[in-house]
């Protein structure tokens, strides 16, 4: 980061690119570049006035080129002649929405600072990052804004959050406190979402952007399954390879927003952070908001640039803890295999077979503990069910561990069932309005996490579960969105804080039972993937993508959800046939494959399956454990998606370029095509690799500009599974 012209112009450089702002007339924080890597301050910018523009020129006719209309800023003053998205939307105490905030000072940090109360990237030693604080001050109300921009260069990352801070004598109160706004001085851009629905996640959408404001949000109380906290910018030339993308992810696990303004001047601003319908935050004198960060990942390697980048960042700066780098384990989860249906002799048989084929570590679902036979009631009294488990937690954890296997367990901690102890003690403990009918999502009721004591309570009940047996595994589940937003705890003019405490109280709660916890690894969930977010990964290094384990859904939630998150988050389970979700039957090698580019687990009974099935699985669970350091923690390209077409492709290459993994599907078969030939990505070009099933031997710019031969397919949902091995090497060496 530096500083030019004493100071006026800050100059934020990563590996590749560079974002300059300048302190205009020592009031005004304007945008002035973000683009491709610049070598000193941009000389030649020059405020794009608009000459014809009647509403907006400054008051003092000294700022004659001036518009608040037209610039382009880093913050802009509401209800001063910008009239696009704002960052920010407040009311003073004395009833005025009318902010003016000017440049105060700005300084320049060594490191990452810390979001206070909320999750981040973070940077670790070695790395050159940075983070600057600007902070612009309304003189009338005396509220602060500080806006903070972390750099690491190494991963050419721009981090982006705000806080505001009340210096004045009176509360504020804050309507919208966004993360961050960017404005781009052209408007020539497609936008990239996720998009999706329960047991349909994060399908990837490309749209042109329109005049007006596209906005793209959840108010479900979670990040959704409905849309991912997540927008690209992408030039309309962008692809897999080449062209520009930006990628905006926020790390935040509540009720968001992303708008994006195609203004009629040819430039676009882009905003993101709480949403702030039904927000509303009472900031007294002396008190602080900050919003969550922001992650800016700008790629001139198309969208397989950004994706990397998101994945290494991902994966060693946002996921922390003694998991974090360690491979994961091959699972097997009960809940297709019995549902609420179990005794310990079934468990036991299940962790029999699951053993005989290789897996490491058994996963109990839902349906352990007391009056729960089935989903609508026992959320909130942990106790396990003697009747379905004699000998209860601690005993079946040694069970398994006799048979090698490690123990899991599924939790729901932030919900509460109607008729439970928890519920007659604490009825006052539960979101919304009890003498209203309170609102059901499957059958249960939200604790309300803004209240210290239900987090406190959380904390100590399952630090109790987490400790009562040998458990290396938990699953966290959470099985609604949240609408209703009024907590007992709050008095009435602090009711439009509910949702953002609640997000606040989740992750004091989650911080403080994965510390107490290092050992275990911890799994998000929710409804499958419907918090699959960056603030949850932040705490727990793992996520479960979807309820749907049907293979061709699979490999659309997962092409989607790899735009983003890399692999070794991803948990990607074989499941039966028929499929209990769609009602497909595919072959159980496809379904494999699909699962192998994840972090696979089983979720089927494995006493159904034939001799045959369990010998294939084995087989494939010995190969997945040799392969899965280059599939958890090496680099991925997408070669062909599964939207353009019956073939889909992917490769997974080691970081040194020793290793690579072509993976490729064909969902329908057609009689008249040749056989396929795909060109591979992310090569050595100078390299010599084997490839191991059918002994070939190429160079690496000959197998990605040639191609490699697909050997013909058989029929319906087949799957092709190659390892390249470069020569002077062995596939058996560790990443
Ligand atoms: C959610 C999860 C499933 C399973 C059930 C248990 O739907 O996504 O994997 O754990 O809850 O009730």
């Amino acid at each position: 980061m530096k500083e030019h012209l004493q100071g006026s112009c800050i100059s934020i450089d990563a590996k590749s690119w560079s974002y300059q702002i300048e302190i205009l007339h020592e009031r005004y924080l304007v945008h002035r570049y973000f683009g491709k890597k610049l070598s000193g301050i941009s000389e030649l910018h020059q405020e794009r006035s608009f000459k014809k523009n009647y509403g907006t020129i400054h008051p003092d006719r000294t700022f004659n080129e001036f518009s608040f209309e037209t610039e382009l800023f880093e913050l802009t003053s509401p209800g001063k002649g910008d009239y696009r998205v704002p960052l920010f939307n407040g009311r003073s105490s004395k009833g005025s929405s009318v902010f003016s905030f000017v440049y105060d000072s700005h300084e320049i940090m060594e490191g990452i600072l810390d979001v206070p109360g909320l999750p981040g990237v973070y940077a670790e030693e070695g790395d050159s990052a940075s983070t600057l604080k600007i902070t612009c001050r309304d003189e009338d109300s005396g509220l602060n804004v500080h806006l903070y921009y972390g750099v690491i260069p190494e991963f050419d990352t721009l981090l982006r959050w705000c806080c505001f801070e009340n210096r004045g004598t009176d509360p504020v109160s804050i309507e919208r406190a966004m993360s961050f706004l960017l404005d781009i001085p052209e408007d020539n851009f497609d936008v990239l979402t996720l998009h999706g629905a329960y047991a349909r996640e994060r399908t990837a959408q490309r749209n042109r952007l329109n005049g007006g404001i596209s906005s793209f949000s959840s108010l479900r109380g979670i990040s959704s399954h409905h849309m991912q906290p997540f927008l690209g910018m992408l030039s309309p030339e962008t692809g897999e390879n080449s062209g520009s993308a930006l990628g905006v992810l926020l790390v935040y696990s509540g009720n968001f927003l992303f708008e994006v303004e195609k203004t009629a001047y040819g430039t676009v601003r882009i905003t993101s952070g709480m949403h702030d319908q039904g927000f509303s935050w009472l900031l007294e004198p002396g008190e602080s908001l900050f919003t969550p960060q922001a992650v800016l990942i700008q790629s001139y390697e198309g969208l397989g640039g950004m994706t990397r980048t998101f994945h290494r960042l991902i994966r060693t700066r946002l996921c922390r803890g003694e998991h974090r780098d360690a491979q994961r384990p091959v699972l097997i989860n009960n809940w297709e295999a019995t549902y609420f249906d179990f005794t310990r002799n079934d468990l036991l048989k299940l962790a029999d077979e699951a053993h005989n084929v290789g897996i490491e570590l058994f996963v109990l679902d839902d349906g352990w503990f007391t009056n729960r036979s089935d989903d609508t009631t026992g959320l909130g009294d942990w106790q396990e069910d003697r009747k379905k488990l004699s000998g209860g937690l601690q005993e079946l954890s040694q069970d398994l561990l006799k048979r090698k296997l490690k123990m899991g367990l599924w939790v729901e901690p932030e919900m509460v069932s109607p008729g439970t102890r928890l519920m007659q003690d604490h009825p006052d403990w539960v979101l919304g309005y009890p003498e209203k009918e309170l609102t059901m999502g499957r059958t249960q009721l939200v604790l309300d996490l803004a209240h210290p004591d239900v987090q406190q309570h959380l904390i100590d009940t399952f630090t109790r579960v987490f400790s009562s047996a040998d458990i290396s595994y938990v699953k966290w589940d959470m099985n609604r969105c949240i609408g209703e937003w009024r907590s007992a705890y709050l008095p009435p003019e602090r009711q439009g804080e509910v949702s953002h405490r609640y997000v606040l109280g989740l992750y004091r709660v989650m911080k403080e039972l994965t510390e107490r916890f290092p050992h275990i690894l911890f799994e998000g969930c929710a409804g499958g993937g419907g918090r699959y977010d960056a603030g949850i990964l932040a705490f727990m290094p793992q996520y479960w993508t979807s309820d749907n384990t049907d293979g061709v859904s699979r490999l659309f939630i997962q092409h989607g959800t790899s735009m983003i998150y890399p692999l070794s988050t991803m948990g990607a389970h074989v499941s039966e046939v028929p499929n209990h979700q769609v009602g497909r039957s595919t072959s159980l090698d496809f379904r494999l494959g699909v699962s192998m580019a994840g972090n696979f687990g089983c979720e089927l009974d494995l006493r159904k399956l034939t001799q045959s099935e369990k010998q294939a699985l084995s087989k494939r669970i010995t190969w997945y454990k040799r392969w899965r350091l280059v599939i958890q923690f090496g680099d991925m390209y997408r070669l062909k998606s599964p939207a353009d077409g019956e073939d889909s492709s992917l490769m997974i290459v080691s970081p040194d370029k020793h290793l690579a993994l072509l993976f490729w599907y064909r969902r329908l078969h057609d009689a008249s095509l040749l056989p396929p030939v795909i060109h591979l990505s992310g090569l050595d070009p100078s390299f010599r690799y084997r490839e191991e099933r059918t002994g070939a031997s190429a160079l690496g710019d000959e197998l990605m500009h040639r191609g490699f031969p697909i050997e013909e397919p058989e029929g319906d949902f087949s799957v092709r599974i190659h390892q390249f091995v470069r020569e002077e090497s062995s596939a058996s060496r560790q990443l």
